[in-house]
């Protein structure tokens, strides 16, 4: 089974995508272990619990739970969870395995980042998103009451251990939402992943296991090339933004509550795939494979009642905005994107106003 490495100027790591994998977790603790603390959630560990009891039998080890949803990423619950540790006999060998969906992991990674000035977290993620984006790459956080992920700190971990049979009881929509990420890596460097996708969406649905290992493998290799080349975003990781900059606005707009973030990058996809198209930097026939993409892997909720100029109002509350500069990234070609600043606010109006009246 495939294995990765992410390289970065403080530590080298590995990302496995191999079925079965949790029950490994013991070899990738390290030498001098003291307690290990799991994070995860009161249904992930109901779920695969007993898989992960079982790899650490001998072990002296503690569950830390975390109640879930995007709401209660707060730094709160971090404290909360670092008091019962201090409590349990945390040290500094302590090792955090953060197991669960992208909240779960950017939580239990910030943790460890903090906690007595950072200790190691082992990421095993549980949803197709955490597989295949949230968990590789290192970083961690919380949510503001202004705003997502306006803390953190970039924490790379000791390992991420990804194991597909974990999403046979993924509920579908969540599997689709992770797809959405997936069919994006395909957009920005991997054109041939995009093809594959295109011609085996029914094989992806059934999760034969071939094809999921296979988009989860070429995502992975994607990710970790990325991080590699630049773990903190001052240049080419700012690729992995396809289709984020509209969707957090749509977040945004609907208060997290309408759209999973998944859907919202597919939302976004489309504006961006639309403002390309529109401004002349991608052809009409690969525009309308990546909306087409887009379709045969939806539907997302529906945009219905969404105003296109709070959207637009959005953009510039936007994380990534600086100094007012909205930064774009678009298509040029299947498996090729430019990152770009100062599109005409006409065109960016247009895009926004063509992409919801598409999913309404
Ligand atoms: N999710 C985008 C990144 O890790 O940079």
């Amino acid at each position: 089974m495939p294995q990765f490495n992410v390289t970065t100027p403080q530590t080298s790591y590995p990302v496995l995508v191999e079925r079965g994998v949790i029950a490994r977790v013991n070899a990738f603790l390290p030498a001098k272990c003291g307690k290990v603390f799991i994070v995860t959630s009161r249904d992930v560990w109901q779920l695969h619990g007993t898989k992960l009891e079982a790899a650490l039998t001998g072990r002296d080890y503690a569950v830390l739970f975390f109640i879930g949803g995007e709401d209660n990423k707060r730094l709160a619950h971090v404290e909360r969870m670092a008091v019962e540790m201090s409590e349990a006999g945390a040290d500094r060998t302590s090792v955090v395995i953060a197991c669960g969906g992208g909240i779960v992991g950017d939580l239990g990674g910030f943790l460890a980042a903090i906690f007595m000035r950072g200790i190691p977290v082992i990421q095993v993620p549980t949803t197709l998103l955490a597989q295949v984006d949230a968990a590789v790459g290192g970083k961690t956080g919380a949510n503001l009451i202004s705003g997502k992920n306006l803390i953190g700190s970039f924490h790379q971990p000791l390992a991420v251990l990804i194991d597909p049979a974990v999403l046979s009881t993924l509920p579908e929509r969540e599997y689709r939402a992770g797809l959405y990420e997936i069919i994006k890596h395909g957009v920005i460097a991997d054109a041939p992943l995009f093809d594959f996708l295109e011609a085996n969406r029914e094989d992806v649905f059934a999760q034969v296991p071939d094809a999921v290992d296979r988009i989860i493998a070429d995502s992975v290799r994607l990710k970790a090339e990325v991080v590699s080349n630049d773990e903190k975003e001052s240049g080419l990781r700012r690729i992995l933004n396809f289709g984020h900059t509209f969707g957090h606005a749509l977040e945004s707009e609907t208060r997290y509550s309408r759209f999973l973030h998944g859907e919202a990058v597919s939302w976004g996809m489309r504006a961006a795939t639309l403002l390309a198209a529109d401004t002349g930097l991608l052809d009409a026939p690969s525009a309308a494979r990546i909306t087409g993409v887009l379709n045969s892997y939806g539907p997302i909720p529906s945009t219905t009642g969404i105003d296109a100029g709070a959207l637009q109002n959005n953009l510039l509350k936007d994380k990534k905005t600086i100094q007012k500069q909205v930064h774009f990234v678009l298509p040029t070609a299947i498996g090729t994107v430019t990152v770009q600043s100062g599109a005409p606010e006409g065109a960016v109006r247009e895009a926004i106003q063509k992409a919801l009246v598409d999913c309404q």
